[in-house]
């Protein structure tokens, strides 16, 4: 990932094994300062309307710290918007004592548009993220113009529905007109699409092999489609039946 021009790596403390495992994995290969750090708090349980106790809050951040040996980290992200003033205001600590670069928060649930609109007014952040893909793109309505006035950074997560586009696509070439712009893969084109709004600070597909993750870094390579290209690239999606 680092060799072919990758820098950003988003995890939490709730994906699994997958924090501490990409930190040691890292630290054998001498590559933890060459990586920006994306990482999250949240100490509730999922759907969990309950206030956060900031000392377990902060006791998970020591061990984000532990774990990817990195000080500061790059960016932590109060996971879901939950309680958001309880773990903001932990995280905001850590960063005004420089522990932490950016902060920001996450969502990518529709229904909670307003709550993180609400969020990037209230709360000093960075940073945010959010579902974005080319056939989900309601955040490029509602979200990305508010994070572009604020000068809000944004990470785009989910930039395939995870397996939807790529069931919609499925047996179809990807047409010439998008190869010539380096998009020779869906992937690319999937990525291409989002990357080109003019909020998108970063996108983070997951992949659990390597060759998707070149794949995936491709799509850095080349052109990036203007707005005419992007209403084609659009109409070509909605085109499809739905997967
Ligand atoms: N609330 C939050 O904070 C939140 C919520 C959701 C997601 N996120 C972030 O967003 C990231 C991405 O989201 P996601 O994993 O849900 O969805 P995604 O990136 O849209 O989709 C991942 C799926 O795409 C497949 N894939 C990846 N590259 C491919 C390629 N080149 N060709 C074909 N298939 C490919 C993967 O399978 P393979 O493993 O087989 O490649 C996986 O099934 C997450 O890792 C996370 O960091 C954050």
């Amino acid at each position: 990932m680092v060799g072919n021009g990758g820098t950003v790596l988003d995890t939490a403390p709730s994906y699994g094994a997958s924090e501490h495992v990409s930190g040691r994995i890292a630290r054998q290969i001498g590559m933890t300062n060459r990586i920006v750090w994306a990482t999250k708090v949240n100490v509730l349980r999922r759907g969990s309307n309950d206030r956060a106790d900031a000392s377990a809050a902060r006791a998970q951040v020591e061990q984000s710290f532990e774990r990817i040996g990195k000080e500061p980290i790059d960016l932590i992200q109060v996971h879901n918007l939950a309680d958001l003033p309880t773990q903001m205001g932990v995280i905001s600590e850590l960063k005004k004592d420089g522990r932490i670069r950016y902060i920001g928060t996450t969502s990518t649930k529709h229904r909670r548009y307003p709550d993180l609109a609400k969020a990037m007014r209230d709360f000093p952040i960075d940073f945010i993220g959010v579902d974005y893909a080319i056939d989900n793109r309601l955040a490029a309505d509602r979200i990305l113009p508010l994070a572009k006035e604020l000068g809000i950074a944004v990470l785009v997560y989910i930039p395939f529905g995870r397996s939807r586009l790529f069931s919609r696509v499925r047996g179809m070439d990807v047409p010439a007109w998008a190869q010539e712009m380096g998009a020779d893969t869906w992937a690319k084109f999937f990525i291409k699409y989002v990357a080109a709004n003019p909020a998108t600070t970063c996108v983070t597909p997951s992949t659990s092999k390597a060759k998707h993750m070149l794949d995936n870094i491709g799509a850095a390579y080349g052109e990036l489609p203007d707005v005419k290209v992007r209403r084609k690239m659009e109409q070509l999606i909605d085109s499809l039946p739905s997967a």
